[in-house]
């Protein structure tokens, strides 16, 4: 759902993937035909052979397995994700009540900003149980992570495991650092305190560095490459274990908020909820979390 930068960026990923149909849908008429008729010609070269078809029309996207909602505004430059919260809350609503209807069975991953509001918003929206209604957020922000922890160290990204949990606003992300590692090797034992504590910051603020550099938008392709991810587990059913938003209910102390943490993702959505132990300071900055976005709950507008 979005046939802006970062929809379409997901939906030429997973066009290249090969292994299912995309529709992208958009209420912009003509936008969501021109690009996906744009990656349907790239296709020879590609490689692929599935279909990929643009819409403004919903009954088109009937029966999806996985539904992405990228619909909304992005920030600009001084902008927090939580501005976004009204404007997107009614287009989120929106959004996930049509694709509901015409994909009762499909799992929802959310993406919109603020995300993690967006996934209470999609959850009363659509009257999913909660294991089909997942927020990528931890997603992208772990992938920045581990891209900071491998320009820190001049070590491979491939080896580099480390999280971030919790939110997905700067004052709610939690990259974990009692159990990040490079191949086994804590990172507190590679990186001095200090230089730990500048990945940690560079983290929290990757997403506004990017819309700083860009101006005229948000970050679309690592979080294109996050989300096709988790689109991946669901469709293959691959079981990862993976950083996303998910409803707690209970863990490390947060009930009934969307707070990432580290879940099995797989067909139907998440499959399991983990809450592994971690450092005192960590728990309390999740539990943080856990409050800060049933406070941004509380602020969403009601539906008009
Ligand atoms: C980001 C936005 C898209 O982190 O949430 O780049």
């Amino acid at each position: 759902m979005g046939a802006g930068m970062t929809g379409s960026a997901m939906a030429q990923m997973m066009a290249a993937r090969g292994y299912a149909d995309v529709v992208v849908i958009d209420i912009v008429d003509g936008l969501p035909q021109g690009k996906a008729l744009d990656i349907a010609e790239s296709a020879p070269w590609v490689g692929f052979s599935t279909s990929i078809v643009g819409t403004n029309d919903w009954t088109r996207t009937a029966n999806s397995d996985v539904v992405v909602v990228t619909s909304g505004v992005p920030r600009k430059p001084g902008m927090t994700r939580e501005d976004l919260l009204g404007t997107n809350a009614n287009i989120v609503r929106s959004v996930v009540k049509n694709a509901v209807q015409h994909s009762p069975d499909a799992v929802f991953i959310i993406f919109a900003n603020p995300m993690d509001a967006m996934c209470h918003v999609a959850l009363e929206a659509s009257g999913l149980p909660k294991e089909r209604v997942i927020g990528q957020g931890g997603m992208l922000d772990s992938s920045r992570y581990r891209t900071f922890i491998a320009m820190e160290t001049g070590m491979s990204v491939r080896d580099v495991s480390a999280w971030v949990l919790g939110g997905h606003t700067e004052a709610t992300m939690v990259p974990i650092v009692s159990n990040a590692t490079v191949g086994g090797v804590p990172l507190t034992q590679l990186l001095a305190p200090k230089k730990v504590q500048a990945v940690v910051e560079r983290t929290k603020r990757g997403g506004a560095e990017i819309v700083e550099l860009l101006k005229t938008g948000s970050a679309f392709i690592a979080p294109a490459a996050a989300t096709i991810e988790m689109v991946d587990a669901v469709l293959l059913d691959q079981r990862r274990v993976l950083p996303c938003a998910t409803l707690l209910t209970g863990q490390w102390g947060v009930r009934n908020g969307y707070v990432g943490a580290p879940v099995l993702v797989g067909e139907g959505g998440i499959q399991k909820v983990y809450a592994p132990p971690l450092a005192d300071d960590e728990v309390a900055a999740i539990k943080a979390a856990g409050v800060a976005v049933r406070d941004l709950v509380k602020a969403t507008p009601p539906a008009a």
